[in-house]
């Protein structure tokens, strides 16, 4: 079952509502009416958040401005633009050109670049090198082409396309690279700029198909399993305000980072104290492992140069959820700046999450157990030939798990030679080694903005007189005072984590109340320091960066990484090596998955798991989770 949608129309209630249908009609109706902008494209159109001090200070019924941000690109002259429009007041509030940028690529870019390359007459005689007469078996796969100091690149938009060979109407092309074709475009002229060919190499023999069409062995032994909640899920949704036993938040949706979460907050002893006032995936970047001149550019910034807002699904109920599900619709744009509305795209639901806590007094023959429900919260999005799910997990003891599911089809090359970089995956199939580094920027609260970050590291005590046994060992906390004290890497092997605390609040054993960071699976970068890749992301080389808290400063390798040198973002801004103790502070946590391909992730990979937890520290009293009542047994517990 789904709840139906909110009307589109609806009034906003509150001012971090992501805008509204009306609303996007509205903003680019106004910036269209003052200015002349025919050669434009949208790639940006979203809520203009309001300043955290309003946000903060507002109570239900309070009037506020609504206004819109958006990016602008003028393709006659290439140029970027930025503009805040107030949709109270009806005008442009702010334009400001922003030079020598390129800003991300939009699926219009993607259809129109393609459609381009097929129709170029270098590029079928180079099909036809290749015993390719089919156009409509080819597919071109327009990538950023990234910034590698080649001067006939620069000021241009391009993109740079990967091409495929179907192996049949409706087969998996992924399978079946045309290695070592490369057309080039120019996306503000659409037009062809040259046809890279680096020779001829065999199109992998086999179409590795996996749709259900192709597939007519399907497996008959599974019955039915159903989720049911006859009496409806347990949380309370209002507009995009969610409410989940003692867990309270609101949900945002950008076009660059698809779901934003706001005001964490959780409900203890009737005050609901706040935990994180924005948190949101901030930008991802996968670089690919092989030298050769058809691979080296892949390096897929897919926030920054492309949008997983832009880029995520409309879910299925029963295929992508399961369960009693709330599903939230996407407002977004197309390149004209015309409204599209991605539908169900961001999944809220229940789960049940086995044995929340349990114990047995065998003298008493009682046990107390309860069981472990978590609210989830979730967009996937496809980005070429990779599929990621963003999951936000809550829990009943006060955790917060993020989670990105990483699916879809490996990138490969056809196989000229030896796959020293990659994996033979299938026949003459070649999967890149690459790496996908996730940046997660988390704007803490913990019971109000002054914060302060302590790094945990447990050591063994010496052994001598106090430890004459050797067994000792302590948790040892060091405060990161300054930006440059808290650029860190994980150490398993110290058993390290992170601790955000509010020095300010203690909680009733004394403690500042506090929440760590728990780093999951991760890895560092395989590229050099000085790799075209690493200048252009060089928040990846560090797990952990903090930040004194400000507005503008929301993505880690700047505003416009496509096609951009590098040495923006968090590398920049924490070079003034700030003060980060006892303020309105944001923790950047970044956790890689490494991937050496394996034949069994083909032709589609099965789910990879990857993320970390934030789990309160002295935040509460106790546990929070023993007021959760035990469950009906259908038989008894005993
Ligand atoms: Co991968």
């Amino acid at each position: 079952m789904t709840f139906s949608h909110p009307p589109s129309d609806s009034v906003v209630k509150h001012p971090l509502e992501p805008l509204t249908v009306a609303e996007v009609q509205a903003a680019v109706a106004i910036v269209r009416a003052e200015r002349n902008l025919d050669q434009f494209r949208f790639p940006c159109v979203t809520l203009h958040e309001p300043p955290k001090s309003l946000v903060l200070s507002y109570q239900t019924g309070d009037p506020f401005e609504r206004e819109a941000f958006l990016i602008l690109l003028d393709n006659a002259t290439g140029q970027t633009y930025e503009a805040i429009v107030s949709l109270t007041q009806n005008n442009v509030k702010s334009w400001q050109h922003i030079p020598n940028v390129q800003p991300n690529i939009m699926a219009d870019e993607l259809a129109e670049c393609e459609a381009v390359v097929k129709a170029h007459p270098e590029f079928q005689a180079a099909l036809a090198k290749r015993g390719i007469s089919d156009l409509d078996l080819v597919v071109v796969d327009p990538w950023a082409i990234g910034h590698f100091g080649f001067a006939d690149e620069v000021g241009l938009r391009l993109s740079r396309c990967i091409c495929y060979l179907r192996q049949q109407p409706g087969g998996n092309f992924y399978a079946r690279p045309i290695d070592g074709l490369i057309p080039v475009v120019d996306l503000n002229k659409m037009a062809v700029v040259r046809i890279e060919d680096m020779g001829v190499v065999p199109v992998p023999p086999e179409g590795s198909e996996y749709a259900t069409r192709f597939t007519p062995n399907l497996r008959q032994d599974i019955k039915p399993l159903h989720i049911t909640q006859p009496e409806g899920p347990s949380f309370e949704v209002d507009g995009h305000f969610i409410r989940w036993q003692k867990w309270q938040f609101r949900i945002g949706f950008t076009p660059r980072e698809g779901l934003v979460l706001y005001t964490v907050g959780y409900e203890d002893q009737g005050q609901v104290r706040s935990i994180l006032y924005r948190a949101s995936m901030a930008e991802m970047v996968v670089p690919y492992g092989d030298p050769r001149p058809q691979h080296f550019r892949k390096n897929a910034f897919d926030l920054g140069e492309h949008g997983v807002g832009l880029l995520a699904n409309s879910l299925k109920l029963g295929c992508d959820c399961l369960g009693e599900i709330r599903y939230f619709d996407a407002v977004l744009t197309n390149s004209r700046g015309e409204v599209s509305v991605t539908e169900n795209a961001v999944c809220l639901h229940e789960e049940d999450y086995g044995i929340l806590w349990k114990h047995t007094d065998w003298r008493l023959d009682e046990v107390e157990v309860r069981r472990s429900r978590r609210l989830v919260i979730s967009f996937i999005a496809t980005v070429d030939n990779y599929e990621y799910g963003f999951f936000w997990y809550f829990y009943q003891d006060g955790t917060i798990q993020y989670e990105v599911k990483l699916t879809g089809i490996l990138l490969c090359g056809a196989l000229a030679d030896y796959p020293k970089y990659g994996t033979l995956v299938a026949p003459q199939l070649n999967a890149l080694n690459h790496q996908h580094f996730f940046c997660m920027r988390l704007d803490f609260d913990l019971d109000g903005s002054e914060n302060s970050v302590y790094e945990v590291n447990s050591e063994a005590e010496a052994i001598g007189p106090e430890n004459p046994y050797g067994n000792a060992f302590y948790a040892k906390s060091t405060l990161l005072p300054t930006e440059k004290a808290a650029q860190r890497l994980i150490d398993p092997f110290t058993a390290r984590y992170w601790k955000i605390v509010n020095p300010n609040a203690t909680n009733r054993l004394g403690q500042p109340v506090g929440f760590k960071l728990v780093a999951g699976e991760n890895v560092l970068p395989f590229a050099h320091p000085d790799s075209p890749i690493l200048k252009r992301a060089r928040f990846m080389t560090k797990h952990l960066w903090v930040t004194p808290y400000q507005a503008a400063e929301r993505y880690p390798a700047g505003d416009y990484p496509n096609q951009h040198p590098g040495g923006e973002g968090l590398p920049k801004w924490t070079e003034a090596d700030r003060s980060i103790e006892n303020t309105d502070i944001v923790v950047w946590y970044n956790f890689g998955h490494h991937h050496i391909p394996r034949p069994e992730d083909f032709p589609v990979m099965p789910t990879a798991y990857i993320g970390f937890m934030l789990k309160p520290v002295g935040f509460f009293d106790a546990s929070p989770a023993m007021d959760v009542p035990p469950s009906a047994a259908k038989q008894s517990c005993h």
